[in-house]
């Protein structure tokens, strides 16, 4: 029933007339020759737009690592690293899974098709990738020392205890300290570079920023079951999601920028916004951003329908969906169930 109907494709010639006339002057001037922005290949936009390597219980550290074939630097580090191919695909998951998400009902929904485009410049959409997907590193980096799944780093050694409070530092604390410093290492964001990677960068350790303030205090109680006489506390980083959520509220916030001066601004005011250089692709014009448009796209309800849409409009398409229901036990000594049919009907709205 999710199907689009495609005699509805008719229709939309004649909205693009009109949307020629309101959009064609809005095509931004996004398509910029080369790789990428930089001219070189970024390890962001690999992790977005290729695919990992398998890995299986038998494959070498180097089969592991052949994804990021192109980029010397990186390659070298996750081939050297035990653990780390691991790691990299448990962060190409989170980077790319919340994108998407994140995404779900916006007019460019982070798919793969359409993907590579986004980092022909920075975009807002680029930068908060950029974000995403070091804070993801970060991250699972930070696990993956507390859980000892990888090698020369441990749990995170925790500050002095005070002896006023009825608490103490102890158990096993997300190592972020350690996470940062492989992470700006692997990302190679000491580097000096030109001006939209120094932008790309900016992006980045805005990430780390804010996995760092999504670090809070865990504790857990002791004494006499569990009363709670005594406690012991570790460092831990919130789940992702809550990560990705703060990136979200930063995207929508995020400013442009036209030089290095104005990083240097930023960063002087301790400042955390997201930075861009472009304004994001227009989906709105007929012919859609990349040949991509957003018809057959689904609505999260009516408003939404308003932007994800454009100025065309969308279809109501009704599902119906059977549940069990009014259940009762049939013979209750071989644990079996009568149930009735319930059926539930839902709305679903479509872009035309
Ligand atoms: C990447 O993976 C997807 C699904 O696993 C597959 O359909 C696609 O062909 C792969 N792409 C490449 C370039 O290998
Ligand atoms: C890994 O093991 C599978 C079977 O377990 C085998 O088919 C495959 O060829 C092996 N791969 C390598 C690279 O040894
Ligand atoms: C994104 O939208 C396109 C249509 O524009 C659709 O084909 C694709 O499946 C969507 N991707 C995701 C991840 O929802
Ligand atoms: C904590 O205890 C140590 C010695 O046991 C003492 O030197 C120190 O002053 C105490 N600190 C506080 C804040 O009470
Ligand atoms: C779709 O449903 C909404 C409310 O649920 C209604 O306002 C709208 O008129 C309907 N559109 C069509 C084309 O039936």
């Amino acid at each position: 029933m999710r199907h689009f109907p495609i005699t509805i494709a008719t229709y939309l010639l004649t909205v693009c007339l009109f949307d020629v006339v309101l959009y064609g002057n809005l095509i931004n001037n996004v398509t910029k020759s080369g790789k990428t922005v930089s001219g070189k290949k970024s390890f962001v936009a690999m992790l977005f737009s290729t695919n990992v390597t398998a890995i299986k219980p038998n494959s070498t550290q180097k089969e592991m690592c052949r994804w990021l074939r192109g980029l010397r630097h990186q390659d070298k580090i996750c081939k050297k690293k035990e653990g780390l191919p691991q790691l990299l695909e448990e962060t190409k998951k989170l980077a790319v899974s919340s994108c998407v998400e994140l995404f779900q009902y916006e007019q460019w929904n982070c798919s793969k098709t359409t993907i590579k485009n986004y980092f022909k410049s920075v975009y807002r959409e680029t930068a908060l990738m950029y974000s995403l997907a070091t804070s993801a590193l970060m991250y699972v980096i930070s696990r993956a020392c507390a859980e000892g799944k990888l090698t020369n780093c441990k749990c995170a050694s925790h500050g002095r205890s005070d002896n006023i409070s009825k608490w103490d530092w102890g158990g096993c604390g997300d190592n972020t300290k350690y996470a940062k410093k492989l992470t700006k290492h692997f990302l190679q964001l000491r580097k000096k570079g030109d001006s939209p990677n120094n932008v790309m960068k900016y992006n980045s350790e805005v990430g780390m920023k804010v996995v760092l303030q999504h670090k809070v205090k865990e504790c857990q109680c002791h004494g006499i079951s569990k009363s709670c006489t005594y406690k012991t506390c570790f460092m831990r980083i919130r789940p992702f999601r809550e990560i990705a959520s703060t990136l979200w509220q930063l995207y929508h916030t995020a400013i442009p920028v036209e030089s290095d001066n104005n990083i240097r601004y930023l960063k002087q005011h301790r400042k955390r916004n997201l930075v861009y250089l472009e304004n994001s692709p227009n989906f709105c014009n007929p012919r859609g951003a990349f040949g991509v448009t957003t018809t057959g796209r689904r609505c999260k309800d009516i408003n939404n329908c308003a932007t994800l849409c454009c100025t065309r409009k969308h279809v109501n398409v009704t599902e119906v969906f059977a549940d069990h229901c009014n259940c009762r036990w049939k013979h209750e000594s071989k644990f079996e169930v009568d149930c009735e049919k319930c059926y539930r009907e839902e709305v679903f709205y479509y872009c035309l």
